[in-house]
């Protein structure tokens, strides 16, 4: 079916496409047979066609009157002549033959088709073709993504992204949470150096040309030892609650240990519960005995290493009624800044809220023991 008769004329496709019609439709070869250029009217070049891969595309040509023979070609490959379908390709079909037009339809367009496609008339004096481009544009694809990642902190992280397209997308790399505009580029390669934990997060690559975006997401994980924030002692009175808090930052998540100077403290201990929610760590004393007040160390480990910190629970003396009075303005006072502090410096170690009972005084309260010492005084 295909015509081999062009294998050296690349450079000149008109004259051989002129060449295969005479070869085609047997015409005389006496018949004066224009070289290039010589009329223009006889060899058109019509306007670049660019299409998208998947869609349909429409060849047209006018015809006009005296047509003897019409095909389409795609390179040197013919693929109507006439009515009659010289291509095997299923996504060919025509569309329109007459006086007028002759168009044929590719379906499903492929990068494979691009190329130039050429429409050849003979009249009974003298073959015409017009020739197109077409010009097939693919959206992007990322094709080749780095997968999740893990690592320790410190490490070199290099991610990757390839992409397919037509025109040649680009490609952007970025984090995207924690958003960090400083952190970009625009290669297909995104090299991070001696990683940081404040780098983890999860990474964006989009690839963008004329037609279209594709978008994919790369989680990275930066594993690091846990740090631990400064344990704040606490005071709690004989027989309350009382509540060490230990608060450690680790990737992954760190395992907590409790101990009473070298010994290890358990959940289920009597009296004691220890309870893990993620970062932190709390031990409660359901009612603090004598034996309680001491020194206590937190160990927070994980795989990568391990760090402690100390926080002593102190007894507070529960005020006498009669130095209530003295006491009360500057506990109240103590109290407010007790409080201030725990909201600047965050959960280091908190008094629980039952043993606050013991050293705050409601009104109703204050008014009752006000009220009691004036009797007293008469
Ligand atoms: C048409 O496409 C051809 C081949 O890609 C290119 O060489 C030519 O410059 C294009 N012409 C126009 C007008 O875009
Ligand atoms: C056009 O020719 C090219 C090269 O031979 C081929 O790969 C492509 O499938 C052809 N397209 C059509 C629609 O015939
Ligand atoms: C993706 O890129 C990596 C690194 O260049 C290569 O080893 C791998 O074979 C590629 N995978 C695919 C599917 O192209
Ligand atoms: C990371 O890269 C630096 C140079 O950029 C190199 O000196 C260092 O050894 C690398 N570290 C690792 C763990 O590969
Ligand atoms: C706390 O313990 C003491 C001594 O064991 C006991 O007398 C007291 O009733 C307990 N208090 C509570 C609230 O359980
Ligand atoms: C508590 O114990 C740790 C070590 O176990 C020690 O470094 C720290 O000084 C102790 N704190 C007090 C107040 O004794
Ligand atoms: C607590 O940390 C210190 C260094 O900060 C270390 O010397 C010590 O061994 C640690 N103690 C425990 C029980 O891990």
């Amino acid at each position: 079916m295909k015509m081999v008769v062009c294998g050296g004329c690349a450079a000149s496709w008109r004259r051989c496409v002129v060449m295969s019609l005479r070869l085609l439709f047997l015409l005389p070869a006496g018949l004066p047979v224009r070289s290039q250029g010589e009329s223009q009217s006889d060899n058109k070049q019509m306007e670049n066609i660019t299409i998208r891969q998947g869609e349909t595309l429409f060849l047209s040509c006018s015809q006009g009157d005296f047509v003897t023979h019409t095909a389409w070609l795609n390179r040197s490959s013919i693929l109507y002549a006439g009515e009659d379908k010289w291509s095997v390709d299923p996504r060919v079909s025509l569309v329109t033959l007459n006086q007028d037009e002759f168009t044929i339809k590719i379906e499903d367009v492929d990068l494979t088709d691009e190329g130039l496609y050429i429409c050849a008339v003979q009249t009974s004096s003298r073959p015409r073709t017009t020739s197109v481009h077409v010009i097939v544009q693919v959206p992007p694809k990322i094709v080749n993504l780095s997968k999740d990642l893990v690592v320790n902190e410190g490490s070199n992280v290099t991610l990757m992204c390839l992409a397919n397209g037509k025109p040649e997308p680009a490609i952007v790399w970025r984090i995207i949470s924690p958003s960090d505009e400083s952190l970009s580029s625009d290669n297909e390669v995104l090299e991070i150096p001696f990683i940081s934990r404040y780098r983890a997060g999860v990474y964006e690559c989009t690839a963008a040309n004329d037609i279209a975006v594709d978008t994919q997401t790369v989680e990275l994980t930066v594993n690091f030892p846990p740090s631990i924030a400064d344990g704040r002692d606490v005071g709690v009175t004989l027989g309350q609650r009382g509540v060490l808090l230990c608060e450690a930052d680790a990737v992954p998540e760190a395992d907590f240990e409790w101990y009473r100077d070298d010994r290890r403290i358990f959940n289920g201990f009597d009296g004691i519960e220890i309870e893990n929610d993620g970062a932190v760590s709390k031990l409660t004393f359901f009612n603090v005995s004598e034996a309680d007040y001491g020194n206590y160390s937190c160990v927070a480990v994980n795989k990568l290493g391990s760090a402690n910190t100390s926080i002593v629970l102190y007894e507070i003396i529960e005020p006498t009624s009669s130095t209530l009075l003295q006491e009360m303005t500057s506990s109240n006072l103590e109290h407010t800044a007790f409080e201030n502090n725990d909201f600047l410096e965050g959960p280091g170690a908190v008094q629980d809220g039952n043993s606050g009972t013991s050293t705050v005084f409601t009104p109703t309260c204050l008014l009752l023991i006000v009220l009691l010492h004036l009797l007293l005084k008469f």
